[in-house]
């Protein structure tokens, strides 16, 4: 990627990049939607990336080449002076620079060029690598102070006040934060970060990832309505956020709610975070083996509680459990994307033949299927 990166760079500026910088995707191994309730997650990033080539220029002006589009973008100190004036995939990197802007930084102007091997609209937080690999190149090339700890937030921010994508603080922490052979337990309201080891080869274990390649459906709308939902429940309950009801008070909690629906929101997310606890708990005594169960009650809570899963996503769940997974889930925000498998590893072949198999019988496009082992998080390359 960063030979890509370079060359993109290269063949469209006439000239050598001052460095690259690469971020990657994740999955989440579990803890879904709780990153916005204050929760807890616990996420890997995967050895795809996204790398940026980048140099600076002159004046407050930048300019961004993707592999993905035939003519660059610019933009000039004028169009981030607000949210969403840059729209489209250049958005996220004039989302960065507003953000830094804000944050009183003075961001130097840059030409830069983008490649990534993270697939687009997967699930995989291609839209937190972007920029995140952004925001090190810009950081670096203006000898910005911003510590790692303090740049998920900012990301964050492009997202959510210039892009207007509602997330919480998962993705870009988990492409900022992760370390390799980790998974990153994030307490996503105090943003403290605990690396879990997580060897898979040494438990003879694999993950596999199955890209559903569901059409995303109604993904952003349903998003922010299930933010909506807990926001107003942990109104009603008189707590900050979801987080604040144990699992201990849930009964308690759920009598408090107006109705089923809420309910069932409720109890995803105050299981969810339960279940994050047990799965760190766990793995912290060396019982990855042990883990599978928490991973598949999580989606069984994300289909029947937060309905976020579709067909596709379930079947890919059941045919990976029924050929033998120790535990199989729906991972990222849901209305398609990817599920995650853990699975001895030699039968990673078989469990993949199986979740195909299935995805014929039903009629679906044929997913994609790939072994991810937990990589590092963003860097200089
Ligand atoms: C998306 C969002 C994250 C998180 C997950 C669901 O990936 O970007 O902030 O809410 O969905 O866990």
């Amino acid at each position: 990627m960063a030979e890509r990166a370079e060359t993109a760079f290269r063949s469209g500026y006439a000239e050598p990049p001052a460095g690259r910088w690469a971020a990657p995707g994740r999955v989440n191994l579990i803890g879904e939607h709780t990153d916005y309730n204050d929760g807890y997650v616990l996420p890997f990033a995967l050895p795809l990336r996204t790398v940026v080539a980048a140099a600076r220029q002159d004046g407050p002006t930048w300019t961004v080449r993707s592999e993905l589009a035939d003519e660059p973008v610019t933009f000039t100190a004028d169009e981030v002076t607000g949210p969403g004036r840059v729209t489209g995939w250049a958005a996220y990197v004039a989302g960065v620079v507003w953000a830094l802007r804000e944050a009183g930084h003075d961001v130097p102007g840059a030409r830069l060029a983008i490649a990534s091997d993270v697939p687009l609209g997967a699930g995989l937080s291609s839209s937190a690598a972007l920029e995140a690999a952004v925001l090190a190149a810009l950081v670096d090339l203006g000898g910005l102070d911003l510590p790692a700890e303090d740049r998920p937030r900012l990301a964050k921010r492009a997202e959510n006040a210039y892009v207007g994508a509602p997330t919480g603080i998962m993705d870009q922490s988990a492409t900022i934060r992760c370390r390799a052979g980790h998974a990153l337990f994030l307490d996503c309201r105090t943003e403290a970060v605990e690396h879990i080891p997580f060897d898979l080869a040494a438990a003879s274990l694999a993950i596999l990832v199955v890209d559903s390649r569901a059409p995303h459906r109604h993904a952003d709308g349903e998003y922010a309505a299930r933010r909506a939902t807990c926001e107003r429940a942990a109104d009603t309950l008189g707590v900050p956020a979801l987080r604040d009801v144990s699992a201990d008070g849930l009964a308690a909690a759920l009598d408090r709610l107006p109705d089923d629906e809420t309910r069932r929101r409720v109890r995803h997310v105050v299981t969810e975070n339960q279940r994050v606890l047990e799965t760190v708990d766990l793995l912290r005594a060396g019982g990855i083996r042990e883990i599978g169960p928490l991973l598949t009650a999580s989606h069984a809570s994300m289909r029947d509680d937060f309905a976020i899963t579709v067909p596709e996503i379930d079947t890919a769940v059941e045919a990976a459990l029924a050929a033998g997974a120790l535990g199989a889930r729906m991972t990222g925000g849901g209305f398609g994307g990817c599920v995650l498998a853990l699975v001895d590893a030699d039968r990673t072949e078989a469990v993949a033949a199986a979740v195909t198999a299935a995805y014929s019988d039903r009629g679906f496009t044929p997913p994609t299927i790939f072994t991810a082992l937990p990589a590092p998080g963003a860097t200089p390359v």
